[in-house]
């Protein structure tokens, strides 16, 4: 890669494709997850030492919950593992995790396990880390927008206080930049229910590698896509 190329600041990813990886090999879709659970614990690190400073991965949908009961179970227990075992990493490369999504419908255990990692890397200054797990961006804005009404309705807010900004507050993602760039890997070329309000301006670039291949030189030709394309903001390139 040029290092002379502009670096994204917020990179979002759509990890698709491990279940056709494990197909094609003749293995249960869940070997594909956790071979896909190991790359995103490489491509966490290659994004740092790119220099990008916020990644955010969908890892569970709000539809997810309607695949067969055994895959759904294997999902959680990539995501409880990565949890309860994940800190002592991101303590040394200083990793700030946040968990995006409703957390209500997670197991006890696992809602626990996030809001230790989540409280224990809240004051590290590297890479922040965004997973989305029971997450669906119709559904974050939805919660967004009855915690609006609530106030609206016992008075504590006007409706004129609802602004683009306001809503942005109200999201899971508050306080995080929009991503700038949006990769979704496996071939399909689909937003599927993920950052839409956040993804109004982002760069979108998909790829055939299914997740559990996607290398650091696969990121790099994303970035190096994302560098070659004009960005226009209402009309004028920057
Ligand atoms: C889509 O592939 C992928 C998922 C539904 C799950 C992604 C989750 C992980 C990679 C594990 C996350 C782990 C951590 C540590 C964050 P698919 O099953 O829809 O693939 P297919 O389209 O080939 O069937």
């Amino acid at each position: 890669m040029d290092n002379r190329r502009k670096i994204p600041v917020h990179v979002a990813i759509i990890m698709d494709g491990n279940g056709r990886w494990a197909k094609r090999r003749g293995l249960p879709r869940t070997v594909g997850h956790t071979q896909g659970a190991r790359t995103v614990e490489q491509i966490l690190e290659d994004a740092d030492h790119m220099g990008i400073r916020y990644l955010t991965v969908y890892a569970f949908s709000t539809e997810n919950w309607s695949r067969p009961d055994g895959e759904v179970k294997a999902l959680m227990n990539l995501l409880r593992t990565y949890m309860k075992t994940s800190l002592a990493k991101c303590a040394r490369n200083n990793v700030r995790i946040r968990v995006l999504g409703d957390k209500s419908r997670l197991d006890k255990d696992l809602q626990e396990a996030i809001a230790n990692l989540e409280r224990d890397t809240a004051s590290n200054t590297g890479i922040g880390f965004q997973i989305a797990i029971n997450y669906g961006s119709r559904d974050e804005i939805v919660r967004a927008l009855r915690s609006a009404a609530a106030k609206v309705a016992d008075g504590s807010m006007d409706p004129s206080e609802i602004t683009e900004s306001m809503i942005s507050d109200n999201l899971d993602t508050h306080g995080i930049p929009d991503p700038d760039l949006l990769i979704r890997t496996g071939g399909e070329q689909r937003i599927s229910n993920f950052l839409l309000w956040q993804t109004a301006y982002a760069e979108l670039y998909f790829c055939d590698v299914a997740w559990p291949d996607f290398k650091k030189e696969d990121l790099e030709k994303a970035i190096d896509a994302y560098n070659h394309r004009e960005r226009r903001y209402g009309g004028l390139i920057s």
